[in-house]
């Protein structure tokens, strides 16, 4: 892909002094996981996701002018009403990161102010809502100064821009399915943004549920940047990206086929062997907890007996997402209340289900 069509040729900011922008942007679920990346945020595998609903971030940012440019971004951030210090500096090296595709930011100090409908502490990532939800703010503010941006390659940028904070965050921006990375099988699928990809999806998969038990608020031991680092020199790794080309590969099949049997069989065997990575790294990290791991077998064991289409998948980290078809929520919930909730912290979970992406608010 041709990154320069995202450095703007033209700005027109003559006359615009003030503007506001409000996004609301969704986490998503990997099916088939991204670990391990090359260069600058280029994935070492291609993954397909599920984008959710329920879990998002807010993010307003207001653009100042100022009298004079300057070279570093001004901004001010509340997290939910707040200064946050450790948001700040996430955020100040992101623009850092993006400053050659976004040369209008220099002109306007920038007052963001960001929350997420999930508790901050519920051991649920934030950087994919977050960063899609700070990129399509900064990318909607282009639209009305860049007259060469129009609004295909505008959804592309946000991706483009969401990735350089975060890679699963260029997965938010659309729904309900994305593909990033390159694929001989997915007709435009790109290393440097996610695109929804090119098939007609199973109705059995349009209302799918997520739901995610809370099995530990805690932040993570390991950060995900330090995780697919650990790829680099894994005795495992050329297996991996070998399995996860053939899942992806696969799963184009399902997700039109509707073989519910066989997704959760991926699904699973994915988030297994991301930990499996994890735990086969030098150094090594365990991220499941003993709750986690007591929630899989219940789930594993009500299957069997129940011939259910509930399965499992996890992230980096010890919570359990359950996907599952609309159709089972009733008895799903049932055993969720009676036999899952006992492994989550203080009882908690969050229902979600698959969303469409990013979307503009009422200021
Ligand atoms: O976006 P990052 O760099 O935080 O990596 C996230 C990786 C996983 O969540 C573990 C898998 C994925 O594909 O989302």
């Amino acid at each position: 892909m041709n990154t320069k069509i995202f450095i703007p040729r033209e700005l027109q900011i003559e006359g615009v002094n003030e503007h506001v922008e409000k996004w609301r942007s969704p986490s998503n679920i990997a099916l088939v996981k991204y670990w391990g990346k090359v260069g600058h945020q280029i994935p070492a595998n291609p993954s397909i996701s599920f984008t959710l609903k329920n879990s998002y971030t807010e993010t307003e940012i207001k653009f100042i002018k100022k009298e004079e440019a300057s070279s570093d971004i001004e901004f001010e951030l509340l997290f939910e009403g707040e200064k946050n210090e450790s948001f700040t500096t996430k955020v100040a090296s992101y623009f850092d990161n993006i400053k050659v595709y976004t040369p209008y930011l220099k002109y306007y100090r920038l007052e963001i102010s960001t929350s997420n409908s999930f508790p901050h502490s519920s051991g649920i990532a934030s950087s994919a809502s977050g960063f899609s939800a700070l990129s399509v703010c900064l990318v909607a503010f282009e639209e009305k100064i860049n007259p060469e941006l129009n609004s295909r390659v505008a959804g592309q940028k946000a991706s483009f821009l969401a990735r350089l904070g975060s890679g699963s965050a260029c997965r938010s921006i659309e729904g309900p399915v994305m593909i990033w990375g390159e694929h001989d099988k997915y007709r435009l699928s790109a290393n440097e943004v996610a695109v929804v990809p090119d098939l007609k999806l199973n109705p059995i998969f349009e209302d799918y549920q997520d739901t995610i038990l809370l099995i530990d608020k805690g932040v993570k031991s390991v950060s995900s940047t330090i995780g697919h680092g650990l790829m680099q020199d894994h005795p495992f790794a050329k297996q991996r990206f070998i399995q996860a080309n053939n899942h992806i590969a696969e799963m184009r099949e399902i997700l039109q086929n509707g073989d519910l049997k066989r997704f959760g069989e991926i699904l699973e065997s994915e988030a297994l062997t991301l930990h499996s990575m994890m735990m086969t790294s030098m150094p090594y990290y365990i991220l499941m907890k003993p709750n986690t791991l007591l929630a899989i077998q219940a789930v594993k064991e009500y299957r069997e007996k129940s011939g259910s289409n509930l399965y499992f998948t996890l992230d980096a980290g010890a919570n359990v997402h359950l996907l599952y078809p609309k159709s089972e929520v009733k008895e799903i919930m049932n055993f969720i209340e009676k036999e899952l909730v006992v492994y989550c912290e203080n009882q908690h979970y969050i229902c979600d289900e698959l969303g469409s992406g990013a979307f503009k608010l009422k200021v």
